[in-house]
């Protein structure tokens, strides 16, 4: 393997530590133009991480994007006695190749401290379960957008025949000798990662496990289709009905994720809030119809290409009603970044949350810059104004720091978003990518 000429890193993961004081100053009214490359997808990548706890060969990773939260699930997997060798580590590389390789699983904890600060933690719980029979999961507490328990995950592992016990703000987790038995679950709501988690757990199970009214986002089918190269048998890939064949064994793979849809969706709105024009280079539209889909009802030309999508406005943005729903439906996670684009349509958009109660905290730092929304409960009124005005903001969570960031791409003067490192979650490199297509963005650190 190579690493730009150098040999690969073999790498204990560093724990992510956020720099509480850096910036992000933009001067808003450039237009977009160019091309802009689309990483590999976050939330793929914190699925198909924990999938090497299922077998004892190596799991390599491509197009890996460089992100707080994956290198956050590499300590953990670290912790858990899973080996991690990297290449393309050197800063100026895009996608990362990780091949990770749990030949023991030395650990069957994931503690408070990691989950607390990274949800996705819990998807370990379904692999360690599998694979050691055993697991000790912190429950992830509050978040900043919503409720967020995680039941479902218990209910389904239950359904499947292990036992749960929660002491102590943990949840211990068993099989029985031989392996997870098999059952039925169906999903009162859907639910991606309680649909994760129980697939993951599935693939080793002793029997058959089947999920009815499960989640379908193409990051689900991209979980799936790994799994199945590590020879998993998986019934309905891409439907909402999962019927899981339990292997005794899975072996090593080589698998590339899946392009980002939401960071795609993300620099979308920025191309149309500007007037600009900018090719996303490896996106890919199949997964993104609702995101499209809207955009074009905004008044927004929408060309996908062999290399991508290209995206091009007037800026003359007509307004929408949109609700959100788990795919193919509009997605939560594109939310914030709408409301930000139809700030400053031609009249009043109507958007409905209908997945997290509190999503809408990026709407006061909107109204700091200039903005016109109302919020009625699950729905918000957004008439659309002349002028937005840059503003020092505070960035509350990653799609709402997305939103500010895209407001002050199009506002008159200097905008400040605090609290950069909810961004860094879930956008790599985001001012590099956004000056390369003429954005005047720079981050700042005081710290
Ligand atoms: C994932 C995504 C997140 C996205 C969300 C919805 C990752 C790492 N994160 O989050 O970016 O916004 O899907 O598309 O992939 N629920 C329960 N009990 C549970 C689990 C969920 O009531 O056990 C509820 C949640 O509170 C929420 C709804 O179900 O109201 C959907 O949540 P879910 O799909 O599980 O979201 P995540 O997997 O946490």
């Amino acid at each position: 393997m190579t690493n730009g000429g150098q040999p690969p890193c073999t790498a204990r993961w560093r724990r992510y530590e956020p720099c509480p004081m850096d910036r992000i100053h933009i001067r808003g009214g450039n237009m977009l133009n160019g091309r802009l490359p689309i990483s590999g997808a976050k939330n793929a990548a914190l699925t198909l991480l924990p999938c090497a706890l299922l077998t004892d060969e190596p799991v390599t990773l491509r197009n890996l994007p460089r992100l707080a939260d994956v290198d956050s699930f590499g300590h953990l997997l670290n912790q858990l006695g899973v080996s991690t060798m990297i290449e393309g580590a050197r800063p100026e590389d895009f996608g990362r190749v990780l091949t990770m390789r749990a030949g023991r699983v030395t650990s069957t904890e994931a503690p408070y401290d990691i989950v607390r600060k990274m949800r996705a933690s819990i998807l370990v719980l379904g692999p360690l379960l599998a694979r050691a029979g055993e697991a000790r999961v912190s429950l992830p507490g509050g978040c900043a957008i919503g409720n967020r328990p995680i039941d479902l995950h218990l209910k389904a592992l239950e359904a499947f025949g292990a036992t749960l016990e929660t002491t102590a703000g943990y949840v211990r987790a068993s099989v029985p000798d031989g392996g997870l038995p098999g059952g039925i679950y169906t999903f009162p709501v859907v639910s991606v990662g309680a649909t994760e988690n129980a697939v993951m757990a599935a693939s080793l199970a002793n029997g058959t496990c089947i999920l009815e009214n499960a989640a379908r986002e193409p990051e689900i089918v991209d979980l799936c289709n790994l799994l199945v190269a590590m020879g998993a048998d998986i019934e309905g890939i891409g439907t909402d009905k999962l019927i899981i064949h339990g292997r005794e064994r899975l072996h090593g793979a080589t698998y590339s994720v899946m392009p980002d849809r939401i960071e795609a969706g993300s620099y979308a709105c920025a191309a149309a809030i500007t007037g600009g024009s900018v090719d996303l280079i490896g996106a890919n539209a199949d997964d993104m119809h609702a995101i499209l889909a809207a955009l074009r009802d905004a008044g927004v030309q929408v060309d996908p290409h062999k290399d991508g999508i290209r995206i091009s406005s007037d800026g003359k943005l007509k307004p929408l009603t949109l609700s959100t729903a788990p795919f193919p439906a509009f997605p939560t996670d594109m939310q914030a970044q709408f409301m930000a684009m139809l700030t400053k349509a031609d009249g009043a958009s109507v958007l409905t949350e209908t997945i997290f109660e509190n999503r809408y905290m990026h709407v006061p730092e909107l109204a700091r810059m200039g903005a016109d929304i109302a919020v009625n409960g699950r729905t918000a009124v957004v008439r659309g104004v002349d002028k937005l005005v840059g503003a020092p903001v505070m960035a509350t969570d990653l799609r709402a720091s997305m939103s500010l960031i895209l407001a002050g791409l199009a506002a008159e003067g200097e905008t400040q978003v605090q609290r950069v490192y909810h961004l860094d979650r879930g956008y790599e490199r985001l001012e590099e990518k956004l000056s390369a297509v003429g954005a005047d963005i720079e981050r700042v650190s005081d710290g």
